[in-house]
């Protein structure tokens, strides 16, 4: 059974492994190589130990027998209030080989619970052009792809990259999503 619920200090090198491997795996070929390859996880775990205390965003691990599988950031405000949005996903990610079993669609709904809790009415996040998972991944959650919301921005990886934002308008919607039970 998959369980999420908020991160704590002790998580940040768990979120850190997930991190590494999950973008390594999803951005060959629309991140620069050079860039994967010089991710290292000790570097993510002290950004992430930081982000946990500030607790200026919500930060929420997937475990399945107490092992963390996948984690998401976000909270409000957006950070691009161009988007119009209340709230933004900040991140989401789930380990590979552990994907399509329904973590993503909770840690989802945990962040707009956040959100929602602090009194945002919609829900904003970012995805690379080229990431068809994560896309339908927000598409499937209900989310809209903002019309106009393309650009490209240039994180330092070197080479810019191509983004598009998705806009869920019925947060109470996505903060109640629970998986389908399991045909018996
Ligand atoms: N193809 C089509 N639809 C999909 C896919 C896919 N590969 N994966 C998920 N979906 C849709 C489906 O509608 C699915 O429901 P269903 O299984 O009942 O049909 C629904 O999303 C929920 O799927 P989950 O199993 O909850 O999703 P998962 O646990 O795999 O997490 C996530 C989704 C986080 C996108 C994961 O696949 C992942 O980590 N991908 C790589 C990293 C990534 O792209 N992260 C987002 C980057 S953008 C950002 O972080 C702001």
């Amino acid at each position: 059974m998959i369980r999420v619920r908020p991160a704590t200090l002790a998580d940040a090198p768990a979120i850190a492994r997930v991190q590494v491997a999950t973008w390594r795996h999803t951005y060959a070929g629309m991140v620069p190589q050079d860039y994967l390859d010089r991710m290292r996880e000790e570097v993510n775990t002290a950004a992430w130990e930081r982000g946990i205390v500030a607790a200026s965003r919500a930060v929420v691990v997937a475990e399945r027998t107490a092992e963390v599988i996948g984690f998401a950031s976000g909270g409000v405000p957006a950070r691009d209030p161009a988007t119009g949005a209340g709230a933004e996903l900040d991140a989401i990610y789930v380990a590979p080989s552990l994907q399509r079993q329904g973590a993503g669609r909770l840690l989802a709904a945990a962040v707009a619970g956040h959100a929602l809790a602090r009194g945002a009415a919609s829900m904003v996040v970012w995805v690379l052009a080229g990431n068809r998972v994560g896309r339908s991944f927000y598409e499937g959650l209900g989310a809209r792809l903002l019309p106009g919301s393309g650009r490209e921005i240039d994180f330092g990886w070197g080479s810019p990259v191509d983004e598009v934002a998705y806009l869920w308008t019925d947060l109470p919607r996505v903060a109640l999503t629970r998986r389908s039970p399991a045909p018996s």
